[in-house]
């Protein structure tokens, strides 16, 4: 049995054969429409969430299985003090597969190592997020057709955004891929992606504040939100969180088939009016998601020893 905390839980040929299944899934849905008859998915959310918890309850559904849980700590017995790794323990007998998110980094792994089932890490504070990572790798392999050979401008909170640290710890395992770390000074990336992550392993990187500067060399632009629940002070927060607005004006910059991606939500850093441009691609992004998950449930249970029919 396995579970997934971070992406590279993943081999990268495991990872083309669930981006090969998600897509597989997107092409003939009714093939999945059963695989998971009678089997349940736990959705233990201590921390806010649409996508992450809809997709997951809607790929489970999607698959013929059923759904249980929670989306917040007040209404599950962590408001009476109970530990994660209690309350996952429990879970195993009510569910066969789980996804939990947490605002303590760590808390997934933790949850798992008593679970009698496999636990999908899905948000461990500002750490990891290794299913929005599927969910992009899934995105850009599908509309560029590659995951090697790319510049992507990672911008805004780069030291909060646990989307982004999944994502570079994703790609570096890819042939020529560049990163461009478009952020303020104070939203870098954390020093250990700088330097175990990059720098240990030879990636090619530049750190900018501009994104202007940034934006000609561009395949893909990858947007964030200022992660406000992670910041100490308000103020700091209020300085930060119109310092990126991505607008059709900055998109003229921009090669004529890069892509704008987004774990979304969104707050101010696009403007609207950026949404019906053909290189905006974050609702498009938004329902990978779903796919992801669906092949994600399905790989995991097969792991497990589950008897999927697919
Ligand atoms: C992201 C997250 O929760 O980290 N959202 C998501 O899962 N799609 C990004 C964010 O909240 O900014």
């Amino acid at each position: 049995m396995r579970h997934l905390m971070s992406p590279l839980d993943l081999s990268v040929e495991e990872l083309d054969n669930l981006l090969d299944l998600a897509n597989d899934i997107e092409n003939n849905p009714h093939k999945y429409a059963h695989a998971c008859d009678g089997r349940k998915l736990a959705t233990c959310f201590y921390e806010p969430s649409t996508r992450t918890r809809l997709s997951f309850e809607a790929a489970m559904l999607n698959l013929g299985g059923s759904v249980l849980g929670f989306a917040g700590a007040d209404s599950s017995s962590a408001a009476k003090g109970e530990s994660v790794s209690d309350t996952m323990r429990v879970i195993s007998c009510y569910a066969d597969i789980a996804a939990i998110r947490h605002p303590k980094e760590g808390a997934a792994l933790v949850a798992s190592q008593k679970s009698q089932i496999p636990v999908i890490n899905a948000g461990d504070g500002g750490h990891q997020h290794p299913t929005q990572t599927l969910t992009d790798l899934l995105t850009i392999r599908s509309l560029k057709g590659r995951l090697g050979d790319i510049t992507i401008g990672l911008c805004g909170d780069l030291k909060f955004g646990r989307t982004v640290h999944s994502l570079i710890n994703a790609l570096i395992r890819y042939e020529n891929v560049k990163f461009v770390l478009i952020s303020p000074e104070e939203l870098k990336v954390p020093e250990y992606i700088r330097e175990d992550v990059l720098k240990k392993n030879k990636v090619p990187f530049e750190e900018v504040e501009r994104l202007e500067q940034a934006m000609p060399q561009l395949d893909i632009l990858y947007m964030t939100r200022v992660q406000k629940e992670r910041f100490f002070n308000e103020e700091d927060y209020i300085r930060m969180k119109d310092f990126y607005i991505l607008n059709r004006k900055k998109m003229e910059l921009a090669k004529p088939d890069m892509l704008v991606l987004h774990p979304l939500p969104r707050v101010n850093e696009i403007a609207v009016d950026v949404d019906d441009d053909p290189r905006a691609a974050y609702f498009k992004q938004a329902q990978y998601g779903v796919y992801v998950r669906m092949a994600l449930i399905l790989t995991l249970l097969k792991w497990k020893g589950d008897d999927i029919k697919c």
